[in-house]
Formats: C-alpha cells, sequence, structure tokens
C-alpha cells in the first residue's frame, strides 16, 4: 500500500499505509489522527480538511475544482500549496505524498 506521510499541527510526523482509491482525508481519519474533522464527511462543503501539500507533488495532485478553492478561500492559513485532503484520491503515484495539517480556523 502507498504511504503517506502526515505533519500534525504539533509537528510530529507520522508515516502511515493507506489504500489506493480512499481519499487522504480517509487515510489520515482511518489511521487515527483526529485533527482532521472532516465535519461534511468528504463533500466538499466544510474545508476542515484542509492540508498543505508537499509542493514536489503538485504536478501529480487532480486539478481543484471552483467549490475547492472557494472553500479554501474561507481559511486564514491558506498558501499556495493548500488543498482540502477529501479532494484528493490516494493512489500508488502518491507514495510517499507529504501532508501538513493546516491550522484550524
Ligand atoms: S471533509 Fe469537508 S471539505 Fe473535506
Amino acid at each position: 500500500m502507498p504511504k503517506l506521510i502526515v505533519v500534525t499541527r504539533e509537528g510530529e510526523e507520522r508515516v502511515v499505509s493507506g489504500e489506493a482509491g480512499l481519499s487522504v482525508m480517509e487515510v489520515i481519519r482511518d489511521n487515527g489522527i483526529d485533527e482532521v474533522l472532516a465535519l461534511c464527511g468528504g463533500c466538499c462543503s466544510c474545508a476542515t480538511c484542509h492540508v498543505h501539500v508537499d509542493p514536489e507533488f503538485a504536478a501529480k495532485l487532480p486539478p481543484m475544482s471552483e467549490d475547492e478553492n472557494d472553500l479554501l478561500d474561507s481559511s486564514s492559513d491558506r498558501d499556495a500549496d493548500s488543498r482540502l485532503s477529501c479532494q484528493i484520491a490516494f493512489s500508488e503515484a502518491l507514495d510517499g505524498l507529504r501532508v501538513t495539517i493546516a491550522a484550524e480556523d
């Protein structure tokens, strides 16, 4: 299974495995990291799954939808590497992806 590196808000780095086909949000949550609230369950309407993605992987990520972009605009912690983790399908191509959980809004 591909590996995902998750950096928590405290700066702790956790290496977890995730099934391809799940979203990055689901992989984080299924591995017991509860900082990602994912209140809407992954339907792109809450922004509580906001992460900063390693820019090295930017080209491999799915394009951002208008809805995702609008939601991220509501976050004070948005930067060029911001994504909603529920909108990124995890896959072998993303093996080793490093995401940092964004500050709570
Ligand atoms: S879980 Fe709500 S937007 Fe991602």
